[in-house]
């Protein structure tokens, strides 16, 4: 706190960022964008004037895009980055008309507004698409935070994605497991839930996992990953707790590859 009224001092505007970019303006910018989602209207959002938007990253905008939609929000979970002023939001409808599992990545501005959004959607032809499987998995996870003492530093916690997603591509890298430990893959879980559950159960190879944008949490130890899985969209998301890895969600967006439309 003192470093950022010190940096507002001596740096004037650039400073203006680090000082409004709070939780709580975080937390009120994605509670907005579950709110457009739920309503289907996008100008819900509290958005920044000239707000860019991608969707399975495709240029687009919020008026075609999934927002127009409304959607019954079964679970939402948002991270917020302070550092970065940014939010990754995973958004689950399973009980409504067409399921839908959604990811966002945002970042705001320098006034607290949101300056761009990324949607990744995933539906029914995704990968292991199954909205009831991931809403029932997701809830039972523990992403709650984490006591301040416990907590990784987001070197940690960015590495222990990395490592992760490193290993499609490079079988040496040695990936901090651990146990138990559950990977939410669509909607196929790869535990049960209890104690022996373990994440190290088969990774393809020779994959490059690139193009890498992260969204990092340090109170609840999660880091999003947006990235490119050889050419398909992609979010890997992680809980990493004491450095290692608890949960892994992945939204895979098959049908933006193939340029068929969701069914
Ligand atoms: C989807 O997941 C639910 C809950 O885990 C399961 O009961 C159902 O059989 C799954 N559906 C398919 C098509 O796999
Ligand atoms: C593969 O990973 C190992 C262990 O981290 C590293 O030493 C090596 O340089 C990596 N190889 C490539 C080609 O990146
Ligand atoms: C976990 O694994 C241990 C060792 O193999 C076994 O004794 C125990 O019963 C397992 N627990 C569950 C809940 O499966």
């Amino acid at each position: 706190m003192l470093l950022r009224l010190v940096l507002a001092a001596l740096c004037g505007s650039s400073s203006v960022l680090a000082a409004d970019c709070t939780r709580e303006t975080l937390q009120a910018g994605a509670d907005s964008l579950v709110a457009a989602q739920a309503a289907g209207n996008p100008s819900l959002l509290k958005a920044a004037d000239g707000l860019t938007y991608t969707e399975n990253f495709k240029a687009g905008t919020l008026k075609t895009g999934i927002l127009a939609t409304a959607l019954k929000i079964d679970h939402s979970r948002s991270s917020l980055d302070t550092t970065q002023c940014a939010t990754y939001t995973e958004l689950i409808s399973a009980s409504g008309t067409k399921p839908y599992v959604l990811g966002f990545q945002m970042h705001f501005s320098a006034s607290g507004g949101i300056a761009k959004v990324d949607a990744l959607t995933t539906a029914k032809g995704d990968w292991l698409f199954n909205a009831t499987g991931t809403l029932n998995w997701a809830k039972k996870e523990d992403w709650g935070e984490i006591a301040a003492g416990k907590r990784d530093s987001r070197a940690v916690i960015q590495a222990a994605a990395d490592a992760y997603c490193d290993i499609f591509a490079n079988k040496s890298v040695v990936v901090p497991w651990g146990k138990p430990c559950a990977r939410l893959e669509g909607g196929s879980y790869t535990g049960n839930g209890g104690p022996n559950d373990s994440c190290n159960v088969g990774i393809p190879s020779g994959v490059a996992l690139v193009d890498r944008r992260y969204v990092i949490d340090e109170t609840v130890g999660a880091v999003d990953v947006f990235l490119s899985f050889s050419g398909i969209p992609d979010s890997h998301e992680f809980r990493v707790e004491g450095g290692k890895l608890r949960f892994v969600h992945t939204l895979t967006v098959m049908t933006a590859r193939s340029g068929k439309s969701k069914v």
